[in-house]
């Protein structure tokens, strides 16, 4: 009871605003109830598909010495480290990018600093280090602390070459009825808000592949897809993106007291080139 009214006092769309990559950390613990308070939340958000997930706390300074952890320096100064463990199977990434932006969320209503971290780590490390079993993954991690004023230089030119600052304008990411029409901000209503909060959201790279159709009261997601992402990981890094918007758009709409399904609708759109449907928002 105590946790839901915590939870539940917590405004999202301010966190979501607030939240920015953070590679440079100050050398100073994450208190233990913060920690816990984390795990705490983890577990209460559902994830949109059925997978099976979970959320582990790594501390460099208190793994065996012989796993090497590390983010090939992209993140400075942090030693606590949240883990996304999940099991292999469909629509994992879309669940994943769901939950652990809900998870980043909350961290950043604690103040606390996040990076998203799903190339730049030492995997195997990390899968040592977690104990994984055979059909596990660890797609994703975060760091987490209070952030350095001053920023190393890698974090710098991590955020400079990605063009974090920088976000896509509506006529490229939402549609009207079909890919011909961008959708105009006052024309989506309502949802206005759950849209603008999609645009804001992170993704790999900052490559914002989503693209949003509304129809009436359904929001048809789709997935831009960048080629060259499909060669690098073993997992499709921008399904997550989709899930993170997923996570975006409904936390708004519930926020603004808005309810809604998640649906496989299948629009029979005819789609731009490598634009695939993911899934579609019903509001009820
Ligand atoms: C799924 C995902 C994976 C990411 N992987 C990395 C990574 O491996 N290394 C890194 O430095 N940043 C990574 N990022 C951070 C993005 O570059 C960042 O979110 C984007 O540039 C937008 O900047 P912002 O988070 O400051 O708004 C990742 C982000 C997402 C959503």
């Amino acid at each position: 009871m105590f946790l839901g009214r915590c939870i539940r006092e917590v405004n999202m769309r301010d966190a979501m605003l607030k939240r920015k990559s953070i590679r440079t950390y100050k050398d100073e613990a994450v208190p233990q109830d913060l920690r816990q308070k984390i795990i705490n939340y983890a577990y209460t958000v559902k994830a949109p598909f059925n997978t099976k997930m979970r959320f582990q706390i790594v501390d460099l300074n208190n793994t065996s010495p012989d796993i090497k952890l590390g983010t090939y320096r992209v993140i400075r100064g942090a030693t606590t480290y949240i883990c996304a463990v999940t099991r292999k199977e469909s629509r994992m990434e879309e669940s994943l990018g769901y939950v652990f932006e809900n998870i980043i969320l909350y961290a950043t209503s604690l103040s606390l600093g996040t990076c998203w971290l799903g190339g730049t780590f030492n995997k195997t490390e990390f899968v040592k280090a977690l104990n994984l079993s055979e059909d596990e993954c660890v797609p994703v991690i975060t760091p987490i602390g209070y952030s350095k004023d001053k920023r190393s230089l890698v974090d710098t030119i991590m955020a400079a070459a990605a063009g974090s600052r920088n976000r896509k304008d509506w006529t490229e990411l939402f549609f009207d009825k079909d890919f011909s029409k961008p959708l105009k901000k006052e024309e989506a209503g309502i949802f206005s808000e759950c849209l603008e909060m999609v645009r804001v959201a992170p993704s790999a790279s900052n490559r914002q592949p989503w693209r949003i159709v509304k129809d009436r009261n359904n929001f048809h997601f789709f997935l831009c897809r960048n080629k060259l992402y499909g060669k690098i990981l073993d997992f499709d890094i921008q399904k997550v993106d989709i899930g993170i918007a997923m996570c975006h758009f409904e936390l708004t709409a519930r926020e603004l007291g808005i309810s809604g399904i998640w649906r496989d609708m299948k629009p029979g759109l005819t789609c731009p080139k490598n634009v695939e449907y993911i899934i579609s928002y019903a509001a009820q």
